[in-house]
């Protein structure tokens, strides 16, 4: 069975109050049609179209995604309109279904697509003879909503329970709005029906618009059989018109991973405070104090400590590492054993070897720091490759660009660094050399002996300190 789907986003989203398409807002870092298609993906859509309107350049910009077609809906005339400029793009492939998504209901599980798309075919089955037992019935995703303002309903007979049609709310009558069971838009359709239907569509109705919901009353006046699903739960089809409903899916999902992580048995401090935006993998006994953003693609290994408000991107931190709190660690391999923070930055290209420390106000950039080497307090480390057990003082810094180039610094093993010393890049610090406390290096240091460029010290006897003057 080959499934298209049909994303709807050609909606402006005026109520987001902002100057970007509203399917590009991200939630957990990832704009809303993001999410769509990678559900869409995950069914195992044969053929995905995307239907947009405002910003369609930019959209499409943004989601660089080479397996999606992309119709331009202008003017927007209603979901069935939307629909039907879709329909020459997808495969009408006997048999074939058609599964249409909103590219602002961004939490749907591919779950209960694929429960949706089971329903379309067994719904076709279990009226033999009916017209859509081949090619699969009419699948409506609807809910029960205690309060189902706004939302289209489901009109069933009220002897059978069939589905007969979908009213609109401005369309509906008293009786009709008493109605629970909500349309949530998410429906499945043979493409063929689909593509017989649709233009056949009218637009006379309370809003002027084309109904993809019409089609429902089609498909009962054909004889094809109309079938229902519901959602696991009801987030799932929360659609996103404002932010203050992006804000609470955003607080939804997190909560969706954070459950996920402690039923794997990482130790959150507060499930409340932790955003993950990308994918995060944890070991056995990981511990993640409050407050913590994970961005991109990291990585915890067994044993793991995050302390509070950090932020960690793209990174692998491995077995027993410990990072304080305050730390900020992007693009960045910390070894196992480490000790990070607390305030410290490693910034992209830097790996750590074994039982690194690296301390307050430590800031690290494009550079390896061998096994159990040590920069503790207040340093620059850029573009630097330092050896094993090596001492770096405080307030030491690499001076790695010159205005215009930048060069590298090598510290091989066991050298010691004084406190406040400049090592002027390029220049290489030989194995088990000393700089001493306050050094300016500029040439290359021997192996094994004592470097150091400093005035020397003197005491000026019976000097005397200045005393303020009188005034008269
Ligand atoms: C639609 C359904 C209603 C359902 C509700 C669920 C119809 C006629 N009504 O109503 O039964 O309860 O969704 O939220 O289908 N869109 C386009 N082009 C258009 C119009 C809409 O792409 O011309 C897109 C929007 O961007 C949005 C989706 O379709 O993603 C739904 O549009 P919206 O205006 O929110 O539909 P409703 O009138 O709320
Ligand atoms: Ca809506």
């Amino acid at each position: 069975m080959v499934i298209n789907v049909v994303i709807l986003a050609a909606g402006q989203g005026k109520r987001m109050n902002s100057a970007l398409p509203k399917v590009l807002h991200p939630l957990a870092g990832k704009p809303l049609l993001g999410h769509v298609l990678d559900t869409a993906r995950a069914i195992g859509a044969g053929h995905i179209c995307v239907v947009y309107g405002h910003g369609g350049e930019q959209v499409q910009a943004r989601l660089n995604a080479p397996d999606v077609t992309w119709v331009n809906q202008s003017p927007q005339l209603g979901t069935g309109h939307a629909v039907l400029q879709a329909m020459p793009q997808l495969v009408p492939t006997m048999p074939s279904l058609t599964l249409v998504l909103y590219g602002d209901v961004p939490l749907i599980q591919a779950s209960t697509l694929q429960r949706l798309l089971d329903v379309a075919v067994q719904g076709a089955q279990s009226e033999p003879g009916a017209k859509g037992s081949t090619q699969g019935a009419l699948a409506l995703l609807t809910a029960n909503l205690d309060n189902p303002q706004g939302y289209g309903r489901i009109v069933r007979e009220a002897d059978t329970g069939k589905v007969t049609c979908i009213v609109e709310e401005k369309d509906a009558s008293d009786a009709q709005r008493q109605i629970h069971e909500i349309n949530t838009g998410i429906l499945v359709a043979p493409t063929e029906a689909l593509s017989r239907w649709l233009p056949t569509l009218g637009n006379r109705n309370a809003q002027g618009e084309y109904y993809l919901t019409d089609i429902v009353a089609m498909a009962v006046a054909e004889g094809l059989p109309v079938v229902t699903a519901q959602p696991e739960v009801a987030w799932e089809t929360e659609g996103v018109n404002s932010k203050v409903q992006l804000a609470a899916l955003e607080r939804i999902y997190q909560r969706k991973i954070a459950d996920t992580l402690l039923n794997a048995g990482v130790s959150l401090a507060d499930p409340a405070r932790i955003d993950v935006r990308g994918q995060l993998t944890c070991g056995r006994d990981v511990f993640i104090d409050a407050n913590n953003l994970f961005e991109g693609q990291v990585t915890l290994a067994d044993n793991v400590r995050i302390g509070a408000n950090c932020v960690l991107k793209n990174c692998h931190i491995f077995e027993g590492a410990v990072i304080a709190p305050f730390c900020h660690i992007e693009d960045a391999d910390v070894g196992p054993d480490c000790r990070i923070g607390p305030y410290a930055r490693l910034r992209p290209g830097t790996e750590l070897g074994r039982d690194v420390h690296i301390g307050n106000f430590v800031e690290v950039k494009n550079s390896t720091i061998a096994d159990h080497s040590k920069a503790n307090h207040l340093a620059y480390i850029g573009d630097a490759t330092i050896g094993q057990r090596v001492n770096v003082g405080a307030g030491t810094i690499t001076c790695n660009y010159d205005g215009a180039n930048k060069f590298r610094t090598v510290i091989e093993d066991d050298v010691f660094i004084g406190s406040d010393t400049q090592l002027v890049a390029p220049v290489t610090v030989g194995c088990g050399a000393t700089l001493g406390a306050g050094t300016t290096l500029t040439k290359d240091a021997p192996p094994d002996q004592l470097t150091i460029s400093r005035t020397k010290q003197l005491s000026i006897a019976g000097w005397k300190r200045p005393v303020k003057q009188k005034k008269d």
